[in-house]
C-alpha cells in the first residue's frame, strides 16, 4: 500500500474539494475548455478537478497510481458515463485515445522522473492539445513532512518550461494563483506560506 493508497478513504475533505473547484477556475480562466473536451487528469487522486472541470458533453479520464484512489473515483463516478478511471503511471506508457486537455495538479513534485511522464503524455493527447500543471514554486523542502520527502520541492518556471520544451510542448503562461499556508514551527509565528503556480502548455503539431 503506497502513501496515497492509506489516505484515499478520507481524501475527499472539504477543504480539498473546495481546492479542487478552485484549481478548476483558475484552470478556466486560463485556457478555452470545449463544450466537448476530452479531458486527461493525471494524478486524479478522487477526480476533484477533473470533474469540476468537465463539460456536458466532455469525456474525463482520470489517471492515478494508487489503486485506492482510482477505486474511490470509480465508486462516486459509477452512474456518470462521461468519466472513466485507470491506476495507471504515464512514466510506463502512454493512453491509447488521444485527448484535448491534460491537467496535472499538486502530482509533478511526487514524480521521480518527469521525462518519460511527459513523452508518453505527448503521445496520448492529440496535435495543439492544452497542458495545465498547477504545483508548487521552488521551496526549502519545508512543504512535506521530513519522514516522507518528496522528489521535487517546488519547481523554478525556468526548469519546467525547460523540461516541457525538451519533450514537445510549448510553455503559454505562467502565474502565481495561491498560496498553500502550514503552521509556523515557531510558537504564534505567521504561517508559512508556500506559493502555487498554474502553468499551461501546448503540444506540438
Ligand atoms: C497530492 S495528490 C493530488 C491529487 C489531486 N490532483 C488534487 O489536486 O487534489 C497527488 C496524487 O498523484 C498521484 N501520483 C503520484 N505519482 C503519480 C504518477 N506517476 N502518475 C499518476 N499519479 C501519481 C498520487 O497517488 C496522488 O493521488
Amino acid at each position: 500500500m503506497n502513501h496515497f493508497d492509506s489516505q484515499a478513504a478520507a481524501w475527499d475533505t472539504p477543504f480539498r474539494v473546495d481546492r479542487a473547484q478552485r484549481f478548476a477556475q483558475f484552470i478556466r480562466d486560463a485556457l478555452p475548455i470545449a463544450e466537448d473536451e476530452a479531458i486527461l487528469e493525471i494524478g486524479c487522486a478522487t477526480g476533484q478537478v477533473g470533474r469540476a472541470l468537465l463539460p456536458i458533453h466532455g469525456q474525463l479520464l482520470g489517471l492515478d497510481t494508487s489503486a485506492a484512489m482510482v477505486q474511490q473515483m470509480r465508486e462516486s463516478c459509477a452512474r456518470d458515463s462521461r468519466i472513466s478511471c485507470r491506476c495507471h503511471d504515464l512514466c510506463a506508457g502512454p493512453i491509447q485515445s488521444p485527448y484535448s486537455l491534460a491537467v496535472a495538479c499538486m502530482v509533478f513534485h511526487h514524480v521521480p522522473d518527469l521525462g518519460p511522464l511527459l513523452r508518453h503524455l505527448w503521445s496520448s493527447l492529440r496535435p495543439s492539445a492544452h497542458l495545465a500543471i498547477i504545483d508548487l514554486e521552488e521551496e526549502d523542502g519545508s512543504f512535506h513532512p521530513a519522514e516522507s520527502p518528496v522528489p521535487h520541492n517546488g519547481f523554478t518556471q525556468a526548469s519546467l518550461e525547460r523540461l516541457l520544451m525538451n519533450n514537445g510542448f510549448t510553455a503559454l503562461g505562467w502565474a502565481t494563483i495561491e498560496a498553500a499556508e502550514k503552521p509556523s514551527v515557531e510558537p504564534d509565528g505567521p504561517p508559512r506560506l508556500y506559493p502555487r503556480f498554474l502553468l499551461t502548455a501546448q503540444r506540438s503539431a
